[in-house]
């Protein structure tokens, strides 16, 4: 006996192919009927009227803290947190405790993500234990599906070591080598970013060469090897135009950028509110319209969330001891189409493809970020792009209360998220 269907009614359907009113029947896990009208027995019916039913999102950049600071985020309350921001899958990240540079520990994270609200994909390390010395066993991770590399939160600061990591990587089929782009040397002892703000505050600065050089030199090794490097959270001008001239160059790079980099800027580091404090840090407004315009010329092929939960009391530190980082999952698209889309910076479907298809093609997520058609996966969002609503932390899923946006309003919620035809969200709340 098959399962009641569910119908998607009268929503605007916009995917990788285009954009139209339509219905969407959904069966056992799968869209099985996309058209005008749909009648249909044993199903239940959610509106999406007014509303854009689109692939589910696909964050490539999450900290869920499992295993080690479940105090600050776990795989399900993050999942819950990312259903609810309209993701169906999402990349976790490795700089856990134990980070995941290990099978067993991978195998852990991928076991807790089992009945979660979304896909959890495990990313996991490029060197062991983080310390950018030792390749991690990729190979055996790679086994167990792990297709993005990174040691994020740490640069790969040896090129010997970067580029060992790019050759093996290229012997992986689909495996990505992502790159936090911060020269630990040059940003060491800095808690925002250097430049007028961080000497009229006497904060000691990260300066943006800080990241520039790493992604100069890794463009470099993306030659020298021809393996793929991706961009974690790109938050310089100066970054978004040595990928401009790599991909002009035909080489195998993408980026990502994080809202807070095309959102805030350091001088929200003004009011010594550590809620600010996230690594790379907030830029320039001439940064803020850098980041933009990659968005909007493809330099840049992801939006991503670096969602970095921290404990409460960890937050309430002084801005210097606070640690870095800062909520993303439950405000990005929101954030997205407030800053982007209503603008006038990108269309629908482009900040559509930045969140969902082109996240899911780089991490190998190829279940997620549609099309919405018949015989896919019936992994979906529908966003409600006119509600308005405003942040609160004490609303939010997450387990950490870390958002720079109390208080800021926002036009677009999601309002159903649909994980493998079950509706894991519906009007704003989570089912699972
Ligand atoms: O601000 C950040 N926080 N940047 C990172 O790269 C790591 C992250 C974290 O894990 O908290």
């Amino acid at each position: 006996m098959s399962e009641p269907g569910v119908l998607l009614r009268g929503g605007r359907v916009v995917d990788a192919g285009g954009d139209r009113i339509a219905d969407v029947l959904v069966r056992d896990g799968t869209v099985v009927e996309v058209g005008q009208k749909l009648a249909a027995t044993s199903v239940e019916t959610l509106d999406a009227g007014g509303c854009i039913v689109a692939p589910g999102l696909v964050d490539l950049h999450a900290h869920l803290r499992e295993p080690g600071n479940e105090e600050a985020e776990t795989v399900e309350t993050g999942a819950r947190a990312a259903a609810l921001g309209g993701y169906t899958a999402v990349v976790a990240m490795p700089n856990t405790d134990p980070p995941l540079d290990d099978p067993a520990v991978v195998g852990s994270v991928i076991a807790a993500g089992e009945h979660a609200a979304c896909h959890v994909a495990p990313a996991g390390c490029i060197t062991k234990d983080r310390r950018g010395h030792e390749l991690a066993p990729m190979g055996e991770l790679h086994q167990l599906g792990v297709r993005v590399f990174t040691d994020d939160g740490a640069c790969v600061e040896s090129a010997g070591v970067m580029r060992r990591a790019l050759e093996y990587a290229g012997s992986l089929p689909g495996a990505v080598v992502a790159q936090h782009a911060e020269d630990a040397a040059l940003a060491a002892g800095g808690h925002m970013h250097e430049g007028a703000w961080s000497s009229r505050l006497g904060i000691p600065g990260r300066p943006a060469e800080a990241e520039t050089i790493v992604v100069a030199r890794d463009v470099m090794l993306a030659e020298l090897t021809g393996t793929a490097v991706h961009f974690l959270h790109v938050s310089t001008g100066a970054a978004v135009a040595l990928v401009r001239d790599a991909k002009a160059r035909g080489l195998p790079v993408t980026a990502e950028a994080a809202p807070h980099h095309f959102t805030l800027t350091d001088a929200a580091c003004a009011t010594f509110d550590p809620a600010f404090k996230v690594h790379p840090p907030l830029r320039t407004d001439a940064d803020v319209d850098a980041i933009k315009a990659g968005l909007a010329d493809g330099t840049i092929d992801v939006i991503a969330t670096d969602h970095a939960p921290h404990r409460v009391e960890a937050k309430e530190a002084p801005f210097e001891e606070a640690p870095p980082g800062m909520l993303g999952l439950e405000t990005a698209l929101a954030l997205t189409l407030t800053e982007l889309v209503e603008p006038g910076v990108l269309d629908l479907a482009a900040a559509l493809a930045l969140l969902s298809w082109r996240p899911a093609a780089i991490a190998g997520l190829h279940d997620h970020g549609g099309p919405v058609a018949p015989g896919h996966p019936a992994h979906l969002c529908v966003i409600d792009p006119a509600a308005q609503w405003e942040v609160d932390p004490m609303r939010l899923a997450s387990r950490a209360r870390n958002t720079p946006y109390v208080g800021r309003k926002l036009t677009g919620r999601v309002r159903h998220t649909m994980l493998a035809g079950e509706p894991v969200v519906i009007d704003g709340v989570a089912q699972r």
